[in-house]
C-alpha cells in the first residue's frame, strides 16, 4: 500500500507530532508513505517526497510542519493569474485527482482545519479515499472535543498575559491583548481565565463599549489602577461587525485583525486611561507543542493510519474522551464550533468578576 500525507491551512503546533506518528504507524504496517508538500498544492504540482522513519526522527518537539503548508491554494477555486495580471479563481480539482492516481497513491491523510477538511470532503466525494485529522489553534472544528495545537496556543497567550500583568500594573495602564481564534472565542476565553484577565471579549458575546469602561472604572475605584482586556480577533460590538485586516484575496479567506486598536481607543475615550495594545498574532502558532498537544498529535496520527487500515474513508479522527474515535468529515465542517455561552466556564468566569462586556 502507498499512502500520501499532507498538511493544509495555517500551521499549528504538533503538526510534526501527527506526521511522525502517522508515518511510523504506516511504516509499521509495511506501507510506503509519500509526504505531499505545501498542502493540496503538492498534488497540483506533484511536489512530494518519500517519508521514512529517518525523515520523521527528531521532529516531535518542533513547531511548524516539515511538509510545508498554505492557506491560499484551494484547488476548487485556485488563484490563477490571467491576462493583464488579474488574479481569478479556477477549478483545477481534476488535476489533483489525476495526479493522486499518477503518483500511485491508494489513500491520503489530510491534516487540516475547517478550510482544508472542507476541500478534503470534496475530494472524497470525487473518489479520493482519504481520512482527516483535526488541526487548528482556533479549536473551532465540530466532532472533536478539542483540536491539536489549541492547548499550545492558549499556553502562549497565557504566558504573554502573565508578563503583561506586571507592566500594566507598574504603569497603571489598560493593556488590550488581541488573540487569534477566527470567529470563535476559545483562545481568548481559556487564556483570559488562566491569565487573570479582567475583561474578555469574544465573538459569541457581542460587547457594549460602556460595559467595558464600567468594569475598568469599578476596578479603579477599588484601587486597582490597571486592567487586562483580552479580545478575540473576531469580537465585535453589539450591532457591529468583525474587523478585518485586509480585503479578500483570490483563493484565500479574508483575514481578521484590528479589533484590539478599536477597543483600546474606545477605552481611552470612555475612561481617560492610558492604554496599550499587544497583538499576539502568529506567536500563537509557533513554538514547541505542549505535552498535551504532543500526546494528542501522536494519538491522532496513529489513529489516522488505523482508519486507513480499516478502510474507514471520509472520516476524521476525533477526541471523544476518553478515546480517540472517528466521525464523518462532513459532520466536522461547515458549521463552526463556537463557545457555548450558557456553560459553566462562562458562568464561573462571571462569578469571579470577569466581564464579557455585555
Ligand atoms: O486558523 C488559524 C489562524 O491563525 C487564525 O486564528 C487566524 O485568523 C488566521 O489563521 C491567520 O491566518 P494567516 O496565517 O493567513 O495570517
Amino acid at each position: 500500500m502507498k499512502i500520501g500525507i499532507l498538511t493544509g491551512g495555517g500551521d499549528c503546533p504538533a503538526l510534526n507530532a501527527v506526521i511522525r506518528a502517522a508515518v511510523k504507524t504506516s511504516i509499521g504496517y509495511g506501507w510506503d508513505v509519500l509526504g505531499i508538500e505545501e498542502g493540496f498544492n503538492g498534488l497540483v504540482h506533484c511536489k512530494c517526497r518519500i517519508l521514512t522513519t529517518a525523515s520523521v526522527s527528531g521532529i516531535l518537539h518542533l513547531g511548524g510542519t516539515i511538509l510545508g503548508t498554505t492557506n491560499a491554494a484551494n484547488p476548487f477555486c485556485y488563484p490563477t493569474v490571467g491576462e493583464g495580471g488579474k488574479t481569478f479563481e479556477c477549478d483545477i480539482s481534476d488535476t489533483v485527482v489525476s495526479n493522486f492516481r499518477k503518483l500511485g497513491l491508494e489513500a491520503l491523510i489530510v491534516i487540516g482545519g475547517d478550510g482544508t477538511l472542507t476541500i478534503a470532503e470534496k475530494f472524497y466525494n470525487k473518489g479520493i479515499p482519504l481520512v482527516g485529522v483535526p488541526k487548528t489553534i482556533d479549536n473551532d472544528l465540530n466532532g472533536t472535543i478539542v483540536t491539536f495545537g489549541f492547548d499550545t496556543a492558549v499556553n502562549t497567550a497565557r504566558d504573554a498575559l502573565d508578563k503583561l500583568h506586571t507592566t500594566a500594573e507598574s504603569h497603571r495602564r489598560v493593556l488590550v491583548v488581541e488573540v487569534m481564534g477566527r470567529n470563535t472565542g476559545w483562545i481568548a476565553l481559556q487564556s483570559g481565565i488562566a491569565g487573570g484577565a479582567d475583561v474578555i471579549l469574544i465573538p459569541e458575546i457581542p460587547y457594549k463599549p460602556e460595559k467595558i469602561a464600567h468594569s475598568i472604572m469599578v476596578r479603579e475605584r477599588m484601587g486597582k489602577h490597571f486592567s487586562i482586556v483580552v479580545v478575540a480577533e473576531g469580537a465585535f460590538p453589539v450591532g457591529g461587525k468583525p474587523t478585518h485586516a485586509e480585503t479578500r484575496h483570490a483563493g484565500r479567506e479574508r483575514r481578521l485583525g484590528g479589533i484590539g486598536e478599536r477597543v483600546a481607543s474606545t477605552v481611552t475615550e470612555l475612561t481617560g486611561k492610558e492604554t496599550r495594545v499587544v497583538i499576539l498574532g502568529h506567536l500563537q502558532r509557533g513554538g514547541p507543542p505542549t505535552t498535551f498537544d504532543r500526546v494528542l498529535g501522536t494519538r491522532f496520527g496513529a489513529a489516522a493510519a488505523r482508519l486507513i487500515k480499516k478502510g474507514a474513508f471520509g472520516r476524521m479522527v476525533a477526541l471523544i474522551p476518553p478515546d480517540v474515535e472517528s466521525v464523518p468529515i462532513r459532520e466536522a465542517i461547515g458549521r463552526l464550533k463556537t463557545v457555548p455561552t450558557d456553560n459553566d466556564i462562562i458562568q464561573s468566569a462571571r462569578e469571579i468578576g470577569i466581564s464579557f462586556g455585555d
